[in-house]
């Protein structure tokens, strides 16, 4: 979900807990909501801290990651490259940047939980001037739409863990890694360490190496 929908869905919980502390009812429910308020409170807190820490008025974070990605892409520029889950283009649009004769489609499902549309990415690839070398296509990570060993160089960036159509989420790097040429490059980042997501660290272990390709 959108960050910012999450910051105002509690926000707006903290307020209405707040503002019974401050109706005319027995002290102790005034209290109790006070108390209840609390965690709502320190979770809008660690969510907008977050943000701030990503967004570039702040730790600008989003963006350095994007540059470790494209300082990871070992290749010689040419061919083909596909971000998976693109967002609003920002990953992408480095790559385009770094590698200029390279050819680059961002797929994405934009879902109604995130505030960047299909329309925004062409609007940035337009005004970082490589709009003519990205297509932007609307598909999900868990059913690419295209061949087998189609693209040099897969990306993708906090995506696998969001794709909800697909329970295992390890079955969505393989995916990735279907459209992959062999021996190109494949260069992602997400939260590895959850378990809740994607099983036993040992596993991805085992599909690291089975792969040889990450
Ligand atoms: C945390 S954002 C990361 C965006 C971008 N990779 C970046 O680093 O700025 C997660 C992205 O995953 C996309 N997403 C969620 N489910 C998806 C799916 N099934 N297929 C493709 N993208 C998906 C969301 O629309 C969102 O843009």
């Amino acid at each position: 979900m959108d960050s910012n929908l999450q910051i105002a869905y509690f926000l707006v919980i903290s307020l209405i807990l707040i503002s019974v502390t401050l109706l005319p009812i027995h002290v102790y429910h005034r209290v109790l909501s006070g108390l209840l308020a609390l965690p709502f409170i320190y979770i809008v807190f660690i969510l907008s801290y977050s943000v701030y820490q990503f967004a570039a008025f702040g730790g600008n974070y989003q963006s350095k990651i994007h540059d470790l990605i494209v300082s990871k892409v070992n290749w010689d520029g040419k061919g083909k490259f596909l971000d998976i889950g693109t967002g609003s283009g920002s990953l992408i649009i480095k790559l385009a940047k770094a590698f200029p004769a390279s050819s680059l489609t961002g797929i994405d499902y934009w879902g109604e939980n995130w505030e960047y549309p299909k329309a925004q990415c062409e609007q940035n690839a337009e005004l970082e001037g490589v709009h003519d070398r990205i297509v932007f296509l609307k598909a999900s990570a868990s059913a690419l739409p295209f061949h087998d060993g189609e693209f040099d160089v897969v990306v993708s960036c906090l995506t696998f863990h969001e794709v909800k159509d697909k329970k295992n989420k390890t079955e969505v790097i393989s995916e990735a890694l279907r459209v992959l040429k062999p021996g190109g490059v494949f260069v992602f980042l997400d939260l590895f360490m959850d378990e809740k997501v994607f099983g036993d660290e040992k596993r991805s272990h085992k599909i690291h190496k089975e792969t040889g390709n990450i």
